[in-house]
């Protein structure tokens, strides 16, 4: 498991293993779009502001990976204990 925090609300929420980031934020009222959730459609892209995510879509590039700065929310997970998201 590891933490999520809304920025802007300062919220923080746990993900377990079992669930998707998506399905924690959108339980929350977070307003995230979602289509595939399969990560190939990029509907569902989340800003990261801090920590490192763990990226298993197939919709960013090398470069974007290790930026860091976005995510898609149906199947990218963390590696670090929390992530700050723009929301
Ligand atoms: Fe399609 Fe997440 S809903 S990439």
């Amino acid at each position: 498991p590891f933490e999520i925090e809304l920025a802007r609300s300062k919220t923080v929420l746990t993900v377990p293993a079992d669930s998707s980031v998506l399905d924690v934020l959108t339980k929350a009222g977070a307003d995230v779009l979602s289509s595939c959730r399969q990560g190939v459609c990029g509907t569902c892209e989340v800003t990261v502001l801090s920590g490192e995510p763990d990226h298993r879509d197939s919709v960013l590039n090398d470069t974007e990976r290790a930026a860091g700065t976005c995510m898609f929310a149906c199947v990218s997970r963390s590696r670090s204990d929390r992530l700050v998201v723009d929301l």
